[in-house]
């Protein structure tokens, strides 16, 4: 396993991380809690120190998940979690139905404080080591919300403060405030978006820049055929990014990368994963699993080294193929 840093918080965290919205089961057709369990233990066996969680991944299940996972193990793991995406108020600006209840984006300081001491309990633990907004919204000034996160690091609640789903003009005005540690963005094969200015201005200001989604669902992983149904509120059996088309297309690129895993000996997802953590600026990948199998695959891409011949093959097949695919959001 490789750790970089978290910006200037003095943290280092894995670079492939275990992200768990899957886990909790909402926009992904339900979840198995033991299965879930085991995936993060598993993680946590392969090196993984960082795992992510949010409040709103299950209105709080993911979170209560995790805190049962790492009991007896907290030292081992740089716990992420966020906040922003709330249910106890209706302030702000409303986000989307969640469970029957409306969820609101919103990040005044008293709202934070609150939704900090609510993932502790769910969490079991005493501190959050990094505390993210999970998503911005226009009701609060900046200065509050990140004064609110200062005043949490101060009083060693939170070690280190990130910030995810920004414009680099909504992050560059965060960081004017104060110092941010991270950055957690949409990044993948099929999405780049990033690369125009959020990523060299995270490079350029030492953030790190966690990039989520790096499978794309699933999709980067070759093992979604056009035959794969979802079931339940998997967003996979609505969303675009999963029509026919789509997944013959990644399909036919994926094919191309063959020499590649055939030679590290690796699995598509394992280069999908490694190809992500080589970009530059790209300090971390945050990947959901759903079982012990998946997080161990995952987490041994963390090992696997591209040579700069293979990174460049890739890219020219990357410009070539993945474009067009629709984004997560
Ligand atoms: N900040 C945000 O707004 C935001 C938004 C999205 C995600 N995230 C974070 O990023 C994390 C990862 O993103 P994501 O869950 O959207 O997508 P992802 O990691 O790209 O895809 C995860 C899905 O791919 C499948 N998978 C995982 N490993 C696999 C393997 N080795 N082989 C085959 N299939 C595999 C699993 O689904 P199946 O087994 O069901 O196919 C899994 O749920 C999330 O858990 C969350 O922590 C943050």
């Amino acid at each position: 396993m490789q750790y970089r840093p978290l910006g200037q918080s003095g943290i280092e965290a894995s670079i492939v991380g275990l992200g768990t919205w899957a886990i909790s089961g909402w926009m992904w057709g339900g979840t198995e809690e033991t299965a879930s369990i085991q995936a993060i233990q598993a993680s946590i066996d392969e090196g993984i120190n960082l795992i992510d969680t949010a409040p709103a991944y299950g209105l709080g299940l993911a979170e209560e998940i995790v805190g049962k996972a790492i009991a007896g193990r907290r030292q081992k793991v740089i716990l992420a979690t966020k906040c922003g995406l709330v249910w106890h108020t209706t302030r702000g600006q409303y986000h989307m139905e969640e469970g029957g209840k409306a969820v609101y984006r919103f990040l005044g300081a008293d709202s934070i404080r609150y939704e900090l001491e609510q993932s502790l309990r769910r969490l079991s633990t005493d501190h959050i080591d990094l505390y993210q907004v999970h998503w911005q919204e226009a009701t609060t000034p900046i200065e509050e919300t990140l004064g609110a996160l200062l005043d949490l690091k101060r009083e060693g609640k939170i070690r280190a403060v990130g910030m995810g789903n920004m414009t680099v003009e909504q992050l560059a005005a965060y960081n004017r405030v104060g110092p941010l540690d991270t950055d957690q963005e949409e990044y993948s094969m099929i999405n780049r978006d990033q690369e125009a200015a959020l990523l060299p201005y995270c490079r350029a200001n030492n953030i790190a820049m966690i990039a989520y989604s790096p499978l794309a669902q699933g999709l980067l992983t070759g093992k979604i055929g056009t035959d794969r149904q979802f079931s339940g509120d998997d967003l996979r059996r609505t969303y675009s990014r999963f029509d026919r088309t789509h997944r013959e297309k990644v399909a036919s690129m994926l094919a191309l990368f063959e020499p590649i895993t055939r030679s590290h000996r690796i699995t598509l997802a394992q280069l999908t994963l490694a190809w992500t953590t080589a970009q530059r600026g790209v300090t971390h990948a945050l990947v959901s699993a759903r079982n012990a199998q998946q997080a161990r695959e995952n987490a041994r891409a963390a090992d696997v080294v591209l040579s700069q011949e293979e990174l460049n093959f890739m890219e020219d097949v990357i410009r070539l193929h993945a474009v067009g695919i629709p984004h997560l959001w």
